[in-house]
């Protein structure tokens, strides 16, 4: 176990795109990390546990934070970044669809704050990170993406909620809203496509996203903050 005074992150979604980066950034803040995914192979660094399961099954939720109090002994950060984007016209969502949306990016939020609140609270206070997406402020008639406005904004306002609920014991909660990010998650193709979404004309980094979670972890008088980092997006078009 490491020692009790290093803070610990989990991270979900941590295999690829902005998930993994923010294992590097939570690293070189100094925080030890349980970085979760279906796929997520070992890191060859003592300080990151990673635990493979579908974070849309509330027994993902269960083990991930059994094996951070195992390993590290305390939780003082979650990062719920797994999710999805299905777009498609509302009426070619399918019922596979809305599980799988859903189940990724609700209960998947639900179980694992749900189960680390505990040991947030064990240590007198701690960082809830939701990761959202612009869309749900600035609908677009080019990306119709329902099950995203109605699973994000859900997240959203459970970001505000739980923000309110929590505020007078230490914990804050505050959520990253990007634009289109150049991740795993788009193909190249779609780029200049997606870019013109964007007032700025471009996609966002990883490293954009990543920066801005990083702010809300070290930014003590911030609670219930939707953080856009979008191009733009949700100011206007
Ligand atoms: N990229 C964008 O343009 C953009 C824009 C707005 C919001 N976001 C949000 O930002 C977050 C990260 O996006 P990204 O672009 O980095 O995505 P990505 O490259 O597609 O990576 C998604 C991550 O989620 C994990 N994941 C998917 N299904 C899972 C499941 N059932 N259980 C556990 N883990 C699962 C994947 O790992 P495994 O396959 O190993 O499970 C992977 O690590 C998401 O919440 C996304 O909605 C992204």
């Amino acid at each position: 176990m490491s020692t009790q005074s290093q803070k610990v992150a989990i991270i979900t979604g941590a295999s690829q795109g902005i998930g993994a980066a923010l294992v590097e950034g939570y690293r070189k803040l100094g925080y030890a990390v349980v970085a979760t995914s279906r796929t997520i192979a070992p890191l060859d660094d003592a300080d990151v546990l990673t635990v493979q399961g579908d974070i849309a099954d509330p027994a993902t939720a269960g083990r991930v934070v059994e094996a951070a109090v195992e390993r590290f002994g305390r939780i003082d950060t979650v990062v719920n970044n797994a999710g999805v984007f299905v777009a498609k016209p509302f009426t070619e969502y399918t019922a596979e669809d809305y599980a799988t949306v859903t189940g990724i990016n609700v209960a998947g939020v639900f179980h694992l704050t749900q189960r680390a609140v505990p040991h947030l609270l064990a240590r007198g206070g701690g960082h809830i990170v939701n990761i959202t997406t612009s869309l749900v402020d600035n609908a677009d008639s080019r990306v119709p993406s329902v099950l995203a406005s109605l699973t994000k904004g859900g997240v959203q306002s459970a970001t505000k909620s739980l923000a309110v609920e929590y505020a007078g014991r230490g914990i804050r909660v505050n959520a990253v809203s990007p634009g289109t990010i150049k991740t795993p998650m788009h193909a190249e193709e779609t780029h200049e496509f997606l870019s013109a979404l964007h007032p700025v004309g471009r996609m966002g980094q990883v490293s954009d996203i990543v920066d801005a979670v990083l702010f809300l972890e070290t930014a003590p008088f911030v609670t219930g903050e939707i953080l856009h980092v979008d191009g733009g997006m949700s100011a206007g078009h």
